[in-house]
């Protein structure tokens, strides 16, 4: 079965979100619990950004045995030689280099023509080659990049050595047909004697990040890169659990293995939302808190018959203890008695009854019912028979 790598991209591109910023230990501490979850390359950060940063990506490289640990750089050669001092004791090192490749980047932001970029790829790709037996190349804004200038930016790359080749939606503005055909196209046209790994690299800017990650491992790509939680600039990077949960559970469709250790997955989600205080939207895909809280009459009645009705992740697949029945006005009499009994209350079918009645008046006027309003109607209504 065909493998797909997780590359993590948390404490670099996650930490772009505004407001985000983790100290060395909290990264530490981030970077271990991504070990465990099963991430194979984690990108700690970009070292030239600040010496804080420098000192985190150099502590993760230190600590970290089992995944390769990858510093960012552009193409300058300090930015490279600071990914090479930061790098220097990790056990499996890569660097990744980016340059845009799109028309208004290269226009406005770089002010290069597209054969200064070309040549600026060539120099700075040999140079960490230099260094880095594994160098990944980005072409940034790729997506918004002339499908001719972006094969010839990419091939490059690789001329100069680089054996991964990530292809960022940098703006969140492709779509999953154009995004996959992209990968499709790059990979039947690129040559090389050495084997290619691509990459998927997605913004979420238009909601479609996690569709067009799956549409580039559909078409060839063997790696992706994404956030825990989703979290980076704008609107964020894919959700890495999303992409590990759509494999996992339609392995029928996709046929492809991942490390990653799924009943991690909530620990980690919760260690990064309460490093980085990026609170995770309750209705969020796999991690939210009502991912797995049912409350229509229909849904707890089919749930309670059985969970694979209307639950398609086994809360503990994801290390989420169990699902919920919360009770509100749309809930049904076998969801309601189930609670009373889970109270310790045996009520007769006439009392049952006239329970559920007073439980859907109240339930009218109040969002959440919780255990208390429940001891305290049954109390009502017992001192009132
Ligand atoms: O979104 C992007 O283009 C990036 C690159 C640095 C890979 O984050
Ligand atoms: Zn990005």
């Amino acid at each position: 079965m065909r493998k797909i790598q997780f590359f993590d991209t948390t404490l670099r591109d996650g930490e772009q979100t505004p407001g985000v910023n983790f100290n060395t230990k909290e990264k530490v501490q981030i970077a271990l619990q991504l070990e465990k979850w099963g991430i194979n390359v984690i990108e700690a950060g970009f070292p030239i950004a600040s010496p804080g940063d420098f000192d985190a990506v150099k502590a993760i490289a230190d600590n970290v045995k089992k995944m390769t640990v990858t510093g960012l750089a552009r193409c300058q050669k300090k930015d490279i030689d600071r990914v090479y001092e930061a790098l220097k004791n990790a056990v499996d090192p890569q660097i990744h280099i980016f340059l845009a490749t799109s028309d208004v980047h290269m226009k406005y932001k770089l002010k290069m023509t597209p054969d200064e970029v070309l040549a600026s790829i060539k120099e700075h790709v040999t140079y960490a080659h230099n260094y880095f037996e594994k160098v990944q190349f980005s072409p940034e804004d790729a997506s918004r990049t002339k499908k001719d200038f972006l094969l010839e930016s990419v091939q490059t790359a690789i001329d100069a050595g680089a054996t991964i080749i990530n292809i960022p939606d940098t703006v969140g503005y492709s779509n999953p047909t154009e995004y996959g055909a992209l990968f499709k196209f790059l990979i039947e046209n690129i040559q090389s004697e050495q084997e290619i790994i691509f990459s998927s690299h997605c913004h979420d800017d238009l909601g479609m990040a996690t569709a067009n990650a799956l549409a580039a491992i559909e078409n060839g790509a063997n790696r992706v890169e994404g956030a825990v939680n989703g979290i980076g600039e704008r609107a964020g990077n894919t959700a890495l659990e999303e992409v590990a949960l759509a494999l996992a559970i339609r392995k029928d469709f996709y046929a492809c293995q991942t490390t990653i250790v799924l009943n991690e997955t909530k620990r980690t989600s919760d260690l990064v939302s309460r490093l980085s205080g990026i609170t995770v939207p309750k209705n969020k895909a796999v991690i939210g808190d009502n991912a797995y809280a049912h409350e229509s009459g229909i849904h707890q009645d089919g749930v309670l018959k059985n969970p694979e009705t209307y639950e398609i992740i086994t809360p503990t697949m994801v290390g989420v203890a169990q699902n919920s029945l919360p009770l509100g006005k749309l809930s049904g009499r076998h969801a309601f008695s189930s609670k009373l009994e889970e109270l310790g209350y045996q009520l007769s079918e006439s009392e049952s009854k006239e329970a559920f009645k007073r439980f859907k008046i109240l339930a009218d006027k109040k969002k959440h019912i919780t255990d208390n309003d429940l001891i305290a109607l049954i109390a009502d209504q017992h001192r009132e028979e």
